[in-house]
C-alpha cells in the first residue's frame, strides 16, 4: 500500500469511544487497583529543581585554539567570559548538518512514494539540501576563522541536537510519509529561521561584520525554504496536492 497521503479511515482503535463498555470496565478497573500517591505536580516540581541544583552544565565552550585573527571585540568578550558567539556559532554548525540529513531524509520519501503526481519539485527539494550543506560548511569555515574547532560539540550544539532528535526519529520512521515529512521539515525551517537571525545579530555585536553579511545570504535562502515548505505544506493540507505555479 502506498502511503503517501496518510489520513485514511480505518480500525483505528486508540479512543475510548469506541467499546464504551469496555472502557468504562478499564476506567472502573483504574480506581479500584490503583493507589494514588500522596503529592502532587508541585512535588514534582520541587524534585526537578533539586536535581537542577545537583547537575553539571551540558558541557562547554571550548578554549579558541587560537586568537590569531579574531577581532577584539570578540576576543574582549571571550577575556570577559562571554562564549555566546562560540556556543551559538557551534549550535548553527549541528543543526545545518541536520537540517542536510532532514532533507536527504525528505528525498527518500518522495523516491519512495509510489504516487508522486501530487508533489511538489524535486529539484527545488535538491536545492534546498544542498543549500542546507553549504550552510553547514559555512557555520565551519566561520567557526574555523575565529580560532574555534569546527568538531568540537558545544552547548547549545548539544542542547540543539538532542531536541531534533525527534525530528530525525519521526523522519526516519518507514510509515510517515513525504506529506508528514514535510510538515517536520516546517518545524526545522522555523526554528533554523529564528537562530540564524540571532546569529547575524551577535555575529554584528561582535564586529563581525563580514561573517555577517554571509549568514545574511544564509537567512535570504532560509527565509525562501520556509516560506516555500510553509505554502506546500498548505496546499497539501486544503488541496491535498501542490501547484505546479509554486518556483521560489
Ligand atoms: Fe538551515
Ligand atoms: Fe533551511
Amino acid at each position: 500500500m502506498d502511503n503517501t497521503m496518510g489520513t485514511e479511515l480505518g480500525m483505528n482503535r486508540t479512543g475510548v469511544k469506541v467499546s464504551p463498555l469496555d472502557s468504562s470496565k478499564t476506567a472502573a478497573g483504574a480506581e479500584t487497583f490503583t493507589v494514588p500517591t500522596n503529592g502532587s505536580e508541585d512535588a514534582l516540581a520541587m524534585n526537578r529543581i533539586r536535581y537542577m541544583k545537583e547537575a553539571d552544565s551540558v558541557g562547554t565552550v571550548p578554549l579558541p585554539s587560537s586568537i590569531k585573527g579574531v577581532f577584539s571585540s570578540l576576543q574582549e568578550k571571550i577575556m570577559n567570559g562571554d562564549h555566546t558567539f562560540m556556543d551559538k556559532l557551534g549550535e548553527r554548525i549541528a543543526f545545518e548538518r541536520t537540517g542536510t540529513r532532514l532533507y536527504q531524509a525528505l528525498l527518500s520519501k518522495y523516491e519512495g512514494s509510489e504516487d508522486k503526481s501530487n508533489y511538489p519539485d524535486r529539484a527545488i527539494l535538491e536545492r534546498f539540501c544542498a543549500e542546507e550543506r553549504r550552510h553547514f560548511e559555512m557555520a565551519c569555515e566561520a567557526m574555523e576563522q575565529i580560532g574555534g574547532d569546527c568538531t568540537a560539540m558545544t552547548p547549545s550544539a548539544d542542547v540543539a541536537g538532542v531536541a531534533a532528535m525527534g525530528w530525525i526519529q519521526v523522519i526516519a520512521d518507514p510509515r510517515v510519509n513525504f506529506k508528514q515529512s514535510l510538515e517536520i521539515i516546517l518545524q526545522a525551517e522555523l526554528v533554523d529561521n529564528a537562530c540564524w537571525e540571532v546569529l547575524i545579530e551577535l555575529a554584528e555585536d561582535v564586529g563581525l561584520s563580514s561573517l555577517a553579511t554571509n549568514f545574511q545570504q544564509a537567512l535570504d535562502e532560509e527565509a525562501v525554504h520556509l516560506s516555500t515548505i510553509k505554502e506546500w505544506v498548505r496546499q497539501f493540507n486544503i488541496s491535498g496536492h501542490v501547484e505546479d505555479t509554486i518556483s521560489p
